[in-house]
């Protein structure tokens, strides 16, 4: 397996494209979800620079830290709380164009301005969430969520 990343120039619906496949491959060749889910958060941060982008899995009633890369992170967080508690207890994306209006926000880092939180999903039921934080506002949008969300069920084999 090749473990070079092709980045596409393109626009970010262009990179997310050229993303998916080798994400797949990535996958493909290993069935450990801290391997994969280590490897994805370095795709995607090495593709996009974001701030922080990592997975939080429920683990005894909780969301607790897993792989991620950017700043040391809060490692537990309660259903309902914040905007990850809130997707999980939701079970579906959340865009934050500003978490300052997001009643609840968790401050990882003072830095953030912007979210977006993807539900790892198995049928009904949630098995962790993929964070994503800009420290610009606004960062984050539909194709984001589309293609986030396209990356988040390719993971579902692996839990
Ligand atoms: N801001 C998140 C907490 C996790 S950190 O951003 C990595 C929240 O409100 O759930």
């Amino acid at each position: 397996m090749a473990e070079d990343l092709y980045i596409s120039a393109g626009t970010k619906e262009e990179k997310y494209r050229a993303l998916l496949p080798q994400i797949e491959g990535l996958l493909a060749g290993e069935d450990d979800l801290t391997a994969n889910l280590a490897n994805v958060t370095a795709a995607l941060k090495e593709t996009f620079g974001f701030f922080w982008v990592g997975f939080y899995l429920v683990k005894g009633g909780e969301l607790v830290l897993a792989p991620f890369q950017g700043p040391v992170a809060c490692t537990r967080i309660r259903k309902g709380r914040g905007v990850c508690g809130s997707a999980w207890q939701e079970g579906r994306t959340l865009v934050v164009p500003d978490v300052d209006a997001f009643p609840g926000h968790i401050a990882c880092s003072s830095l953030s301005r912007s979210e977006i939180v993807v539900p790892l999903l198995d049928g009904g039921e949630v098995w962790g969430v993929l964070d994503v934080d800009s420290d610009c506002l606004n960062s984050f949008d539909d194709t984001d969520a589309r293609f986030l969300e396209e990356v988040c069920a390719r993971l579902r084999p692996y839990r």
